[in-house]
This record gives C-alpha cells, sequence and structure tokens, in this order.
C-alpha cells in the first residue's frame, strides 16, 4: 500500500493551486455576491485543460488519472467551489459517461467538443416528483422512426443555463412498446429544448442551476447513451463517478476552511495568548485536521478503485456522504472559532458554510448514500 501521490499528482495540485489562488481567488466573491456565471472563467479554465480531465488525449482531454481528477476539483474547491462545481459536473457526469458508455459517432461529435471546453456540458435527472426516486421519472421519450420525441420537464440541473450538451434521464417507449429508461444526449438548440429561468440560490451561487424543458424535442436513435434498455444502469454508474467528484469539492471548501481558522487560532491573542493554546480551541482545530485527512483517503481510495476498473459503487457513496458531512461540519467549527468576523460577509467562512450544504444534498442526497452503503454491505457480507 503506498500512501504517496505520484510526481504528476503533485504536480497537478501545485499548478492547480496556484491557478484557483491567482485566477479564482480575486473572483470568487463577485460571482458569489452577483450570482453571475463567469464566461471569463470559463475561458481561463480552457488554458489548464479542465474541461476534459481525465478524457483520453485521442478525444481531446488530459487523459489524467481520477485521483488527479479529484486533486484539480478539491484544489478548484478549496478557493470557488461554484467553479468547482461547473467543472466536476461536465467532467464527471457530462463527459465521463460520453466516454465509458458512447459510440465512435457520439464520441467524435461530443466528447472532442466537451473535453476540449468548446462546449459546456450537464446531466439532467432530477424533476418535480423524481428526485431520490429515479424510477418515477415522467419526462417519455417515444419513438417515432429513426426519433425519440421527448416532452417533459427536468429541475435543479447545474450548468441547466450554460450547458450546450446535456444528458437527459427518460422513460422511454420504443416502436415495437418496449419500455424502460434511457439517457438521451440532448443540445440546446433542438428545437422545443428551453432553459428555466436560475435558481436563486443560498450557495454555489456562480454556478449555473436551472431547470429544462423539453416540448416535442426530436431526439437521432443514435442520441441514445449506451444501450435503450442499460440506461438506469448508466446513470447510476455515472453518479458513482459524479459522487467522487462532489467528495473532493466538499474537501476542498473544508481545507479551505481549516486553513483559515488555523492561522487565525495561531494569531488571534484573547486573556493574554493565541486562542489556538486554550483546549476548546485546540481540539476542535485537532478534530477537524483529521475529519478532513479522513475524508481525503476515502475520496482517493474510491477514485484509485476507479482507475483500476474495480467496482467503486460502495466507495463513492462512502466518500460522498463522509466529505460532505464533515465539509459542513469543519465549516461550522471553522466559523465558531472566527467567532463574530466569521459570521462576517467580509470574510469567505460564511460562503465556505452557504456552499458546503449543497454537498450533502445534490448527485444523491447523504440518506441515499446510506441506503446505497449498506445495501452493499449487507450484500457483500
Ligand atoms: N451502477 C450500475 N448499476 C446500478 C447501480 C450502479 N451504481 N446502482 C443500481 N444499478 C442497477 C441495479 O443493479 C439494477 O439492475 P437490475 O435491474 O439489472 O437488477 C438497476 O440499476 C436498478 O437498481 P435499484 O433497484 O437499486 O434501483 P432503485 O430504483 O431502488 O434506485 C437508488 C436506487 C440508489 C435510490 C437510485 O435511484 C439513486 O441513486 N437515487 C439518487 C438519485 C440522484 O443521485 N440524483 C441526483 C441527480 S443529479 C444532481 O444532483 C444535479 C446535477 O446537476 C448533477
Amino acid at each position: 500500500m503506498n500512501f504517496e501521490l505520484t510526481e504528476q499528482q503533485k504536480v497537478v495540485r501545485t499548478s492547480v493551486r496556484k491557478f484557483a489562488e491567482e485566477v479564482l481567488g480575486p473572483n470568487a466573491p463577485i460571482v458569489d455576491k452577483e450570482a453571475k456565471f463567469s464566461w471569463e472563467t470559463k475561458k481561463e479554465l480552457e488554458k489548464i485543460n479542465a474541461w476534459g480531465i481525465s478524457i483520453p488525449e485521442k478525444y481531446g482531454g488530459s487523459g489524467l488519472d481520477s485521483i488527479c481528477n479529484s486533486i484539480v476539483i478539491e484544489e478548484l474547491a478549496r478557493v470557488c467551489a461554484s467553479t468547482a462545481l461547473t467543472v466536476t459536473v461536465h467532467n464527471s457526469v457530462a463527459a465521463y459517461p460520453i466516454y465509458k458508455f458512447g459510440t465512435e459517432y457520439q464520441k467524435e461529435k461530443f466528447l472532442v467538443e466537451l473535453a476540449t471546453g468548446k462546449k459546456l456540458g450537464a446531466f439532467s435527472l432530477s424533476e418535480a416528483n423524481a428526485g431520490s426516486d429515479v424510477s418515477a421519472t415522467e419526462t417519455i421519450a417515444t419513438q417515432d422512426g429513426d426519433e425519440f420525441v421527448v416532452n417533459g420537464s427536468k429541475i435543479y440541473v447545474t450548468n441547466g443555463g450554460v450547458a450546450d450538451i446535456s444528458l437527459v434521464g427518460a422513460k422511454y417507449v420504443s416502436e415495437n412498446n418496449d419500455k424502460g429508461f434511457a439517457i438521451l444526449i440532448m443540445e440546446k438548440d433542438m428545437l422545443g429544448y428551453e432553459i428555466g429561468e436560475p435558481e436563486d440560490k443560498m450557495g454555489m451561487r456562480g454556478s449555473s442551476t436551472t431547470a429544462l424543458y423539453f416540448d416535442g424535442v426530436r431526439v437521432p436513435k443514435e442520441n441514445i447513451l449506451g444501450s435503450l434498455r442499460e440506461g438506469f444502469k448508466v446513470a447510476m454508474h455515472s453518479l458513482d463517478a459524479g459522487r467522487i467528484g462532489i467528495a473532493a469539492q466538499a474537501l476542498g471548501i473544508a481545507q479551505a476552511a481549516f486553513e483559515m481558522s488555523a492561522d487565525y487560532s495561531l494569531h488571534r491573542v484573547q486573556f493574554g495568548r493565541p486562542i489556538s493554546k486554550f483546549q476548546g480551541v485546540s481540539f476542535k482545530i485537532a478534530e477537524i485536521a483529521t475529519k478532513i485527512e479522513n475524508a481525503r483517503f476515502l475520496t482517493y481510495r474510491a477514485a484509485w478503485l476507479r482507475d483500476q476498473g474495480k467496482s467503486f459503487t460502495k466507495e463513492a457513496a462512502m466518500c460522498k456522504y463522509y466529505a460532505s458531512m464533515i465539509g459542513r461540519e469543519v465549516c461550522q467549527e471553522a466559523l465558531q472559532i472566527y467567532g463574530g468576523y466569521g459570521y462576517s460577509k467580509d470574510l469567505p467562512l460564511e460562503r465556505f458554510y452557504r456552499d458546503v450544504k449543497i454537498t450533502e444534498i445534490y448527485e444523491g442526497t447523504n440518506e441515499i448514500m446510506k441506503a446505497i452503503i449498506s445495501r452493499q454491505v449487507l450484500q457483500n457480507l
């Protein structure tokens, strides 16, 4: 067992950290305040090849391993969680599923533009009556010759307002009356594809979240991802990968909150000594540091399993559940260490606190993560 990062993984961490601090740092409070997606940032991210992190070079990506992918998301989130969200959704649940399950035609047509950042991707699954219960999906794709006609709507689509390409989950009815669940690759300029108003969110305000509406959108049958019958599995496997990214995101936010509060505890003097000298504070620092380390191990292990081509469903759920939970706890404790200053909008801690909360909810709530973990653990006794 080797816990050392490879040279490449170390270089990725150093270079993305520098990029995040220099390029994202000044903008992070602004995109949060203005609740505005930054197209300038999107362009800057092209320069570090952030749009196809683990996609092979053959399709325009960087061909890095999944641990590097986690490191990139972690380092972006350490500075701007909204940017990390845009990037992780694009990479893990838009580009990756096309690479994993797509036909050569789909890879040439959609993946190359996604991996090079020419186009942005989204993953549209949740609906008004189908959140945790994906099988309750009401969007319907009815086959008509060589096309599927899609009617329905999606909610809370990350990148919804900025994505050119969206993977959309729908119930289908084929010409021979076969029924099931499919993932369709849809493009924003397809007739009948409409983007809803931006959501006014508590956190992740620099990322785009909207509803999508489909009114008789005609999707060529070549755009079905994976085989028709395997759509549910394609969605579940994509979410497994996505959950490692969400864990990395929570980890990056927690790391930022930890660094700020630990540094503050060394310099803030009360009762004649730095507050780090009081056990009430030093124990908080110890607990935070341990939780972050734990979350990092779980996250990198899940990523490593994915790279080895092994099953990582349970580990992805574990790292997503744990990292998001401790992410929230760490932000809360870091803010407590800062006292009144932490509550002020002059410091980013309150933003971290608002941003981290959603990591316990999206790409599967932590209650669903526990259901997945317990099912897997009990099955394998
Ligand atoms: N990988 C591959 N296949 C899987 C799988 C996985 N991880 N999980 C399940 N499957 C397969 C099962 O083996 C089963 O196959 P068979 O029929 O051949 O046996 C099939 O899928 C159905 O599985 P289940 O019976 O477990 O399905 P279920 O209806 O009980 O649902 C669930 C399981 C885990 C609760 C699932 O519905 C789930 O993950 N829900 C959460 C949904 C979610 O994460 N939504 C977030 C959407 S995206 C988002 O947040 C916003 C964004 O913009 C990114």
